[in-house]
């Protein structure tokens, strides 16, 4: 029997996302660029009688019903640890967008194969992190999880998975909240839905996505700031097309671009949640003419490398 005393305690942790472009398009295998961000999510894992889990105030207890912990039990399963009491602090906004819970997923996976000391591979990180996902989103991509688990820039296809993609100069992001988040699961079906009454207006809108992304690499690798903000601004406009964005995600872009923003766009499922602004230089300027138009508004930077994608 293992006492409380010799337990092995697991840490982990797990990155915010952005998708930069691609998003609801990678969904149908086309490809998407995400990038984790610095806010994230950290997880403490203590092998325990029966399990429990606490997600900054929210607590679930093993046989309560609840999807959190659900959501722990498939990652348990998944990953083959016993019952744990797992605590998890997170810093990115949940329920914005921005990959909270693909963040919470990751991080739990790490501290559970922390407290089997077993060394963490990419593959058995994010098998743990899609059980998770898969109770709150139904049939998640893997984008989310993926930047989460990677922390920098990675080029994303859900047949081939995550690669990193190298940026030639760091990309100053500003990220504001534009409204309350819808459900991610609801937006892909409202999409899925609009595929099966209009099948060409959806497949001629992912084929427009494919190219934008494709280029989107091109210009990330070279270093182009402007062609990379241009093609997020497209982006924009087709996922408006697929009836994603809101009145407060255009003025938010709207607001972003006045400011000097290179391009502006919702990321992640869309329908309120947060919009992404490329920044040339310094992001102050976008930042505070957000904040005065009433949005909440932060800045991160996607650096140059990508720490988590070690085989
Ligand atoms: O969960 P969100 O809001 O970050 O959206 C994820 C991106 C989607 O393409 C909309 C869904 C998916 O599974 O890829």
């Amino acid at each position: 029997m293992t006492s409380s005393a010799d337990a092995r305690i697991g840490l982990g942790r797990g990155n915010g996302k952005v998708v930069l472009l691609g998003e609801h398009a990678v969904v149908y295998g086309m490809p998407a660029i995400a990038a984790g961000i610095s806010l994230g999510a950290t997880a403490r894992a203590t092998p325990s009688a029966s399990s429990s889990i606490r997600i900054a105030e929210r607590r679930a207890h093993a046989g309560d019903g609840s999807e959190l912990i659900t959501a722990l039990e498939r990652i348990r399963q998944e990953l083959g640890a016993g019952p744990q009491q797992v605590e998890v602090d997170v810093e990115v906004p949940l329920g914005s967008g921005l990959g909270g819970s693909a963040a919470i997923g990751v991080a739990v996976s790490r501290a559970l194969l922390a407290t089997l000391g077993e060394a963490e591979t990419p593959r058995r990180v994010l098998a743990g992190a899609d059980a998770w996902e898969r109770v709150f989103h139904g049939n998640p991509s893997g984008v989310d999880a993926a930047a989460a688990y990677a922390g920098g820039c990675i080029w994303f296809t859900k047949e081939a998975g995550p690669e990193p993609l190298f940026v030639d100069l760091p990309l100053q992001l500003v990220i504001c909240l534009a409204g309350p988040p819808a459900s991610t699961k609801q937006m892909v079906e409202g999409v899925q839905r609009l595929g099966e009454r209009r099948p060409d207006l959806l497949g001629k809108s992912l084929a427009g996505i494919e190219s934008l992304v494709k280029n989107a690499k091109l210009c990330i690798q070279a270093g182009d700031l402007s062609g990379l903000g241009q093609l997020m601004n497209y982006n924009q406009m087709l996922l408006s097309g697929l009836f994603l964005s809101t009145p407060e995600i255009e003025r938010a872009c709207a607001v972003a671009r006045a400011a000097g923003a290179l391009g502006a766009k919702l990321t992640g499922a869309g329908g309120g949640g947060a919009v992404v602004a490329l920044c040339d230089g310094s992001p102050q300027t976008v930042e505070e003419a957000l904040r005065a138009a009433d949005f909440a508004a932060f800045s991160t930077v996607v650096q140059a490398s990508v720490g988590g994608l070690r085989p």
